[in-house]
């Protein structure tokens, strides 16, 4: 198995301070495509492989009821430390739950998130830096599991990275417009929207090489049939 599809590699990571992926501040391509997703204060929003991003505190700021899903003990208690909130903790099947402030976070494995009996929940995601940092064999994985979670109509952002030079080398993994648009297709999706391209992104190259690397933001939605 590939390092990064094991949650322990992730868990690891960041026991050891080695979290380069965390931005500190809120994505600014979150703040400037997620209005036009035109969604309900109250919309339940899904942030898979959250870490301990700011974005969530920023979605749960537009009225939405934010749940996030992270398998590593310490980003959630990170999380919530750095953002002065105090969590209810419980737990709930196989994740601990902390809660606070209208903000969730399912701390566990997203591939054992399952959909509610009454049925799928969320009406809108957030990807940045989840689908990217799977390897290729786990990624149909992750967007089916994530299909299931979703109700139909729903909407999602997912901010990704193209490493045309360094194919295979990740996290976080080259995943190119051709993948977005034969994962994320129909009849679990709808053809997706690339929104925004730019160059840019990732880690810096050991070699001192400067690879070209494209960072994308798509628009994505579940099918409704
Ligand atoms: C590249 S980081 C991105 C974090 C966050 N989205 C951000 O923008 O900062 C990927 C995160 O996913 C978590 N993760 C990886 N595999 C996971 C899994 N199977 N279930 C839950 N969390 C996972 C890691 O611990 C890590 O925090």
């Amino acid at each position: 198995m590939e390092p990064a599809a094991d949650p322990d590699y992730w868990r690891r990571r960041w026991e050891e301070g080695r979290i380069g992926f965390h931005e500190g501040r809120v994505n600014a391509e979150l703040q400037e495509f997620w209005p036009a997703l035109d969604l309900e204060p109250g919309s339940r929003v899904l942030v898979p492989l959250c870490g301990k991003a700011h974005d969530l505190r920023w979605l749960a700021e537009r009225g939405h009821r934010v749940v996030g899903v992270e398998c590593s003990e310490r980003a959630v208690a990170e999380f919530f430390g750095e953002q002065g909130l105090v969590p209810e903790r419980s737990r709930c099947g196989p994740f601990r739950v902390w809660d606070a402030d209208g903000l969730r976070i399912l701390e566990g494995d997203f591939f054992a998130l399952e959909a509610e009996p009454e049925g799928p929940a969320f009406d809108a995601w957030w990807d940045r830096a989840a689908v990217v940092a799977l390897p290729e064999a786990t990624r149909g994985r992750y967007v089916e599991r994530l299909a299931t979670l979703l109700r139909p109509g729903a909407r999602g952002l997912a901010l990704v990275l193209e490493r045309p030079d360094e194919p295979g080398q990740g996290p976080p993994f080259s995943v190119d417009a051709d993948e977005m648009r034969t994962r994320f297709a129909p009849p679990l999706f709808t053809p997706p929207r690339e929104l925004l391209r730019r160059e840019g992104g990732g880690p810096p190259a050991e070699d001192g090489r400067a690879p070209r690397r494209e960072e994308v933001v798509w628009r994505l939605e579940r099918a409704r049939a």
